[in-house]
């Protein structure tokens, strides 16, 4: 890890993360949903891991994100932890969990943090009691990222995952809401799927981190979803996506040796029993 020059600190926080912007150090995020993954990309130097609802899709095989439960994102968020303990992990609020009043809001992110030992929560949009619910949180010492542009909990309202911020009046309101949010006191805020050219307004003209997931390469730092990186998820190829293995493969290879072995009576041999 090479962050934070100036210290011998190793551990991300909230102000590592102020600080990696400020040194233009870009910051690595990706998602994850279990130990397993979380162990590996803890190892691999990942700065900050997000237990995101896209577990909706990746490990609960939905079309949207809108039924995923708070406990469910406690579910994960443990399991993470368990697996990433020194890394910086974030944990989603889920639909129609903080979106109320800032009174419940505040009370579901304090259970996150309390029930899975996560560092932050992430939450999508910029309404006025989002807003609201966003300063109480940090009063309270819940620090929240962002989440503008394409926001999936609002699929039903826009009826689709097109690119966001492409009409200027969209774009507008994307870069005041960004600044509403650095206001409120987010501690960074993810930009997904919109211009590369506004992600870099936006990131040049506010102090806290953007995390891009299809924002272009001027945000402070990105994040894609682990499994569409991994080249598990064959069926979503955005052009957003780069894969960085083919594990669809490797594992579908991986399984017909297996079930080849077991029919062959290959597996197991004298070694592999007792
Ligand atoms: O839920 C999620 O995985 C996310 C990322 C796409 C940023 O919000």
């Amino acid at each position: 890890m090479n962050y934070i020059k100036d210290t011998n600190k190793k551990r991300v926080t909230v102000e590592v993360l102020k600080i990696m912007k400020q040194q233009k150090q870009k910051i690595c995020c990706l998602t994850a949903y279990d130990a397993l993954f979380a162990r590996i990309f803890e190892e691999a130097g990942i700065d900050l891991i997000l237990v995101g609802d896209s577990l909706a899709n990746v490990f609960q095989g939905k079309e949207t994100t809108l039924s995923v439960t708070l406990d469910e994102i406690i579910y994960h968020t443990k399991a993470v932890k368990k697996g990433a303990n020194n890394t910086f992990i974030v944990a989603d609020m889920p639909f129609m969990t903080y979106q109320i009043t800032p009174d419940k809001a505040v009370k579901n992110a304090g259970k996150l943090l309390k029930e899975t030992d996560c560092n932050a929560v992430k939450l999508e949009g910029c309404t006025t009691k989002i807003i609201q619910a966003i300063e109480y949180m940090n009063e309270t010492g819940i620090p929240v990222m962002g989440h503008l542009g394409l926001t999936p909990q609002s699929i039903n309202k826009f009826g689709n995952y097109k690119t966001r911020g492409i009409e200027k009046n969209e774009a507008k309101k994307i870069i005041d809401d960004a600044y509403k949010l650095e206001k409120a006191g987010v501690f960074a805020i993810v930009l997904e799927k919109i211009p590369s050219s506004l992600a870099k307004e936006i990131s040049e003209n506010i102090s806290i981190p953007t995390i891009g997931i299809g924002a272009g390469n001027c945000c402070d730092g990105q994040i894609l979803v682990c499994s569409d990186m991994l080249g598990l998820n064959i069926d979503f190829a955005p052009r957003f996506v780069r894969r960085y293995s083919e594990l669809y493969d490797t594992v579908k290879n991986a399984v017909n040796n297996y079930s080849n072995d077991v029919r062959d009576t290959k597996f197991p041999n004298e070694n592999e029993s007792y």
